[in-house]
């Protein structure tokens, strides 16, 4: 089964997809459907691992075993029942279900997973021949997507979202999700030559992401996936990607970044995210007011200012982005790349943006304003 190809599914954040894409071509995926929140590839069990180990912006990656029409709970056990579950979990192995309902008959997610639980074990039943399976072996956790009545059953490869790189144990009171933050250092033009402040760091996330991309780190590079116990992907899978994306690192870049925050927690927090990322080399950070902050000569500014509902009061969040504008003076020399759920961002930042491009931070709608000339 090893280098038989296999349908994967990458969930990212909304307003990433085009972003995500790319990074699925670059890694080999093949066949490539950009639906909303969602990419979809053919790969081998190289692809799954690399996968894991280099995309930045995506949440998981799935195995797309089966989709049909799923109207009835009959369609749908009889939908599970037909995938051949045997070639992937074994005898004593762990297999919960979970997943989600959109405009579909079949609403009841509790109903949908005991449905599809039991269409499964009706089937190893039938290929093992035994009638209790203990679960205490390997998780393989399934997930199912209900859309417009149309079922797709998934396994999970990933284990814990791949948002979770492992360098931050611990953030600030408003982190932004690595993802997003990758998303928003890919929008920002990162180089391996670029100079990156972000004068309001909070615990580091976008210096961090942005290092990843300039010197090619694999975000995953540092972390444990589901399917490394699954013998469908063999260890020295893993150690051959591990190995490549290791040879990959572009070590002699010449990527810096600054960061500043106000709090003096952060940059602590900051300076110990950033060893643990393995880029500590490449990060100063130090306390300051933005009000006091001038971007050194061609450095891209990367800023997530305080949200009025989450941090500051709306007034004190307008006060800091007139701030920021006052400071930035954004050019092509000096970019600089701003998130913000403000509607009128702009109108305190003091300029129009050259580009918008609507992303989510979590559930907050946001707009990135990018200032490139
Ligand atoms: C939304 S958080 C940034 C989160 C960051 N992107 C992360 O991933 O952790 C905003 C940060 O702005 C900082 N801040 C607020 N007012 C500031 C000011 N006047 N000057 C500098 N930093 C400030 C806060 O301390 C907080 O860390």
């Amino acid at each position: 089964m090893a280098g038989s190809k296999l349908r994967l599914a990458c969930p990212c954040l909304f307003g990433l997809e085009s972003i995500l894409n790319y990074e699925i071509k670059h890694i080999g995926g093949e066949n490539i459907t950009v639906t909303d929140g969602k990419v979809s590839f053919d790969g081998n069990v190289s692809v799954l691992a690399r996968a894991n180990l280099c995309l930045a912006t995506a949440e998981r990656v799935f195995i797309e075993l089966t989709s049909f029409r799923a109207e009835s709970f009959e369609a749908l056990f009889q939908g599970v029942f037909a995938v051949p579950w045997e070639n992937y979990i074994g005898i004593t192995d762990v297999f919960p279900v979970k997943g989600h309902s959109l405009k579909s008959k079949l609403e009841s997610i509790p109903a949908c997973q005991s449905i599809i639980k039991k269409a499964v074990v009706e089937r190893l039943k039938s290929k093992y021949n035994i009638t209790y399976f203990e679960e205490t072996g390997t998780l393989y956790q399934i997930q199912f997507a209900l859309h417009r009545n149309i079922a797709r059953i998934y396994l999970d490869t990933t284990g814990v979202g791949l948002h979770k790189r492992g360098y931050r144990r611990k953030s600030n009171a408003a982190p932004i999700k690595e993802t997003l933050a990758a998303g928003i250092a890919d929008l920002a033009r990162i180089k391996p030559d670029s100079l990156v402040c972000d004068p309001m760091c909070g615990s580091g996330t976008l210096l961090i992401e942005s290092a990843f991309k300039a010197c090619h780190i694999a975000p995953g590079i540092r972390r444990k996936f589901a399917a490394q116990s699954w013998p469908l992907v063999p260890e020295e899978i893993w150690t051959e990607e591990r190995n490549q994306a290791l040879a990959e690192i572009e070590k002699h870049s010449s990527f810096r970044a600054i960061g500043s925050d106000l709090d003096p927690e952060s940059v602590l927090l900051t300076n110990e995210n950033a060893a643990k990322a393995g880029v500590a080399s490449r990060i100063s950070v130090s306390r300051s007011d933005v009000a006091k902050f001038t971007p050194p000569e061609n450095a891209v500014t990367i800023c997530n200012p305080p949200y009025g509902e989450r941090m500051l009061e709306t007034k004190q969040a307008e006060e800091l982005y007139k701030k920021l504008g006052e400071q930035l003076h954004p050019s092509a020399a000096n970019p600089c790349v701003i998130i913000s759920p403000h509607e009128e961002f702009e109108k305190f930042f003091g300029r129009k943006a050259d580009k918008r491009r609507k992303l989510y931070n979590g559930m907050i709608k946001c707009q990135l304003y990018m200032y490139f000339k």
